[in-house]
């Protein structure tokens, strides 16, 4: 017969045994600390340590958890700080898996994260021999609360602790252990509330953070659609580098967050564009050499007003990264001259997309260049004017998906 004990009212930072009414085998200085860490989703704030000093904690160990000996404050505290190390959801709830399963307490571990696109909650499993019903997990989730009891399997009992992973604002999926060999006693439900908990915080940081980075794009694209609305006949140019530039990253294995500030700052290489006058920058004939030197100021424009933008954690070298797109490894570019070893790769493989590009479409002063030419152009300027591994990274790219591309669309 199947037994299911509510607990735990809310899923936000849970109630520990602190009332007379409920028995507990932890101490009360134990329960404050454990409070404290329970709590520690209304501390959560960007780049804040969250995590219990070791030393506040050690007095306290030897008399936690009689009814789970692996548990243990500096426990809590070791969890607390893998779960600040993750950079994922999914991360998060392995890390607590990880985690439950160091204490020995239970033989089946598993946990589902909700997913907004399917609307569904999906399982990230550790160690399963019994399945807990779903109909269980689903009423976890949709009340956040947690819950302790037992249900028949083969013959035996399972006993199981499915608990919300929780912040105090939203669930974002469910945790279970299971045993068919001892049954769970309520501080290990209280204390397997406080670890989801933690998870919750972490893993809305982690929901806070992703939006901030989608509102940064979002806000990146829409700057990219002014400056490429100030002319007509390079509209379109700072998608197209920003495209380039992503691939030829991607060809060079650069890290995803490294793809990600290419092609951001790709979309934004000519921002600074803004700050030139129109008779300038439209100009339908060659630009005289006072000319020239005003376009030339555009890189550090794009510095001057991107640098009072806000952008969002991942993509805060964007205005930097802009700005040297004009930098040459010989030390003969503009703004700063800079050498080699003080350009930004993804500025050095901006560089490279930036002139493949306005080579390859119509300027107002002449007709595209044929593309074996732009290749030889390149490949001129290997080591002085273009980085020779950026160079190599754009010819696989363009041999490999480029050149099939362009084919195929000329017929
Ligand atoms: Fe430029």
């Amino acid at each position: 017969m199947t037994t299911t004990e509510l607990n735990s009212p809310k899923p936000v930072a849970p109630k520990f045994a602190t009332e007379a009414s409920v028995p507990s085998n932890y101490s009360p200085s134990a329960l404050s600390e454990l409070q404290k860490i329970s709590q520690l989703d209304e501390a959560v704030e960007y780049g804040a340590v969250l995590t219990l000093r070791s030393e506040e904690a050690v007095p306290f160990v030897g008399t936690v958890a009689t009814a789970a000996p692996g548990i243990s404050l500096g426990f809590l505290n070791q969890i607390n700080q893998a779960l600040m190390r993750c950079t994922s959801a999914v991360a998060v709830v392995e890390c607590l898996l990880h985690s439950t399963r160091t204490l020995r307490v239970a033989t089946d571990n598993e946990a589902w994260l909700y997913d907004r696109g399917t609307q569904r909650l999906q399982p990230i499993q550790q160690q399963i021999r019994h399945r807990i019903p779903a109909n269980t997990i689903e009423a976890v989730f949709a009340t956040g609360e947690a819950r302790r009891g037992s249900f028949p399997v083969q013959r035996a009992e399972l006993f199981y602790l499915c608990v919300p992973l929780a912040s105090s604002k939203q669930i974002y999926g469910v945790c279970y252990l299971g045993s068919t060999s001892r049954a769970f006693s309520r501080d290990e439900l209280e204390m397997l509330t406080a670890i989801g908990n933690q998870a919750g915080a972490m893993l809305e940081t982690l929901d806070a953070k992703a939006e901030q980075e989608r509102v940064c794009e979002n806000m990146i694209h829409g700057l990219a659609l002014t400056i490429d609305a100030r002319d007509e006949i390079t509209a379109g140019h700072s998608g197209r580098v920003a495209g380039y530039s992503a691939a030829i990253a991607r060809y060079m294995n650069l890290s995803a967050n490294e793809q990600r500030l290419t092609y951001y700052a790709g979309l934004l290489h000519d921002y600074g564009k803004i700050g030139v006058r129109d008779d300038i920058l439209c100009k339908p004939s060659q630009l005289t050499a006072e000319e020239y030197e005003e376009i030339k100021q555009h890189p550090e424009y794009t510095l001057s007003i991107l640098s009072k933008i806000k952008f969002s954690e991942g993509l805060k070298d964007v205005p930097h990264v802009a700005s040297c797109h004009h930098e040459r490894p010989d030390g003969k570019g503009y703004p700063r001259g800079l050498k080699r070893e003080e350009i930004p790769i993804e500025a050095l493989i901006i560089a490279v997309a930036d002139v493949f590009d306005a080579l390859t479409v119509k300027r107002h002063y002449r007709d595209p260049m044929p593309l074996d030419e732009v290749i030889a152009l390149l490949e001129a300027g290997r080591d002085t004017q273009f980085e020779g591994i950026v160079i190599d990274a754009f010819k696989r790219y363009y041999y490999e998906e480029f050149f099939p591309r362009y084919k195929r669309h000329r017929r």
